[in-house]
């Protein structure tokens, strides 16, 4: 059969669709600009790797690849429950918080249905509500921040889920614990708030920053999403947890594929939430280079908004981000440009290990003085 021959049509609700564009990948950067040194600082990967102790886990597990993993990932999901201090029936798992987005979305959203989401927010939000044929109601950030009151005035009869990333990818502002409190507060009980937290490990250290699972245990209307793909270092295996109401819970899991957990990754993750020694290592490496960079950026009078997460939204105003992107990737340097969130002037560094950092800081000069 020919391309041509494919009459075939996929629901309207998807035949619109853009695939989502991941960060530009090394080895095929390094062919095509012929260059010996290409580092990647795109996509909030962890700059020290992944947990040791993970990976021997994970080595550990290859000898049974030839059964299927647990289905209900019980170990993992009884030491997620144990690390968050709720009971398992609280707690689902995904391949990345990413599946559990889209998990949502197919449990709860249809064509009648609305979400709240703020302009600039992670795009994943949009792209599972679009997937489903959901409205997806748009709200304006209040200075690079999610205006918490404004998506508080924004839900409807029809809303069903307003989601916060906190921090925000790519702006890296936070909302704190009594923003979010007063939010919470307002919202219908038909409403459930789904706050993202993807950096939660990288923002703790801010004293305002809330710890939205203490809401959930309060008893406030929320679902709270963390992965293992940031302060984990565990991006490449897929894996992230949801926590949430019992009933909630159980319907995302009635509704996930039966083993979306490898069972590499289930075994990686239980390791991975015991080794509190390379967490801490990745978070102080990130909360002193972010400064460094952050400084060295304002001292060049490049506007650079203050991040919690690991990374950086940076302005390059008069040039235009894509530009600057596609300059730094000559250079060996793979950042993100912003045009699909709003931001064609500016660009996204996620902080990576000190001569990384160094290599972008001085590529970016150069490429400064080109433009
Ligand atoms: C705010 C936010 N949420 C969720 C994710 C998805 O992460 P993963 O699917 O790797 O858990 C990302 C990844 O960049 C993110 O920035």
């Amino acid at each position: 059969m020919n391309d041509t021959d494919v009459l075939l049509a996929p629901r309207h609700e998807v035949s619109g669709f853009e695939p989502y564009v991941p960060g530009r990948d090394m080895e095929n950067v390094k062919r095509l600009y012929h260059l010996k040194r290409v580092i990647k600082l795109a996509s909030n990967e962890n700059p020290l790797g992944p947990s040791p102790r993970a990976v021997t886990a994970l080595r550990g597990s290859l000898s049974n690849l030839h059964r299927y993993p647990d289905g209900f990932s019980t170990v993992l999901r009884r030491a997620l429950a144990d690390h968050v201090g709720v009971k398992m029936g609280q707690v689902s798992v995904g391949a990345g918080s990413d599946e559990l987005i889209e998990i949502l979305a197919k449990a709860y959203l249809g064509p009648d249905d609305e979400i709240v989401v703020s302009e600039h927010a992670f795009l994943r939000y949009k792209m599972a509500a679009d997937l489903m044929g959901a409205r997806v109601v748009t709200v304006p950030m209040n200075v690079m921040t999610h205006d918490l009151p404004a998506m508080a005035a924004a839900v409807t009869s029809r809303t069903k889920f307003v989601f916060i990333a906190n921090p925000n990818n790519p702006t890296g502002t936070y909302n704190t614990t009594t923003e979010l409190e007063e939010f919470l507060i307002t919202l219908p009980a038909r409403v459930v708030a789904v706050v993202d937290e993807a950096y939660f490990e990288f923002a703790r250290s801010h004293r305002d920053y809330p710890n939205a699972i203490d809401f959930f245990k309060a008893g406030r209307n929320l679902v709270v999403l963390r992965t293992f793909s940031k302060a984990y270092g565990l991006a490449g295996v897929r894996l992230g947890y949801a926590v949430g109401a019992e009933v909630l819970i159980d319907t995302l899991e009635r509704v996930r594929p039966p083993f979306n957990i490898s069972l590499p990754a289930q075994a990686a993750g239980v390791a991975a939430l015991t080794d509190k020694a390379h967490l801490k290592r990745t978070v102080s490496l990130v909360a002193r280079e972010r400064e460094i960079l952050e400084q060295a950026l304002k001292k060049m009078e490049i506007p650079v908004v203050r991040s919690a997460g690991n990374f950086l939204l940076i302005q390059v105003s008069p040039h235009r981000g894509d530009e600057t992107f596609e300059a730094l990737l000559r250079k060996g340097v793979i950042v993100r440009a912003m045009d699909e969130y709003g931001f064609p002037e500016h660009i996204r560094v996620t902080i990576g290990q000190p001569a990384e950092n160094r290599f972008f800081l001085s590529a970016f000069r150069e490429v400064r003085r080109l433009l």
